[in-house]
């Protein structure tokens, strides 16, 4: 299966009954393994949590912490932007390079990486004083 097949599929799954917003994510671990996300949302915090940490969170668990491709999906009018906690949390277990597509259920298609996504970016690197 492709990862957008997989991010495509999996987003039939989302539990957004507040936005009414479904969000499907799709991540390759470096293993090669497909790990997917969807959005789920909750009465009290109805932003809930987003597509990306519920596939990084089923990366995580199956023991793997590198990524090396990812794929968003949503039914809106331009590929949806992952938000700045969803941005932090790619680039924590990808590298810059790592390819991200930003898809829409009508066949729109963004391609970006990680690194376009969150310029700047706090890293361990900052923290070398220590
Ligand atoms: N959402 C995601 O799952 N991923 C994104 O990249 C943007 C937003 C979800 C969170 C919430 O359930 C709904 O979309 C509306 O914000």
């Amino acid at each position: 299966m492709s990862l957008l097949d997989a991010a495509t599929k999996v987003r039939e799954n989302a539990y957004a009954p507040y936005s009414k917003f479904k969000v499907g994510a799709a991540i390759r671990g470096k293993s090669g393994a497909i790990y997917q996300g969807v959005n789920v949302e909750n009465v009290a915090y109805p932003e809930g949590t987003c597509a990306e940490a519920g596939a990084i969170a089923a990366m995580c668990a199956a023991g793997e912490t590198e990524l090396v491709e990812v794929v968003v999906i949503a039914d809106s009018p331009t590929p949806v932007p992952p938000c700045g906690g969803c941005r932090q949390k790619l680039a924590e277990f990808g590298k810059a390079e790592v390819p991200v597509t930003l898809a829409t259920t009508s066949g729109a298609r963004l391609e970006t990486t990680i690194g376009d996504l969150l310029p700047g970016r706090f890293d361990m690197s900052h923290m070398d004083n220590v």
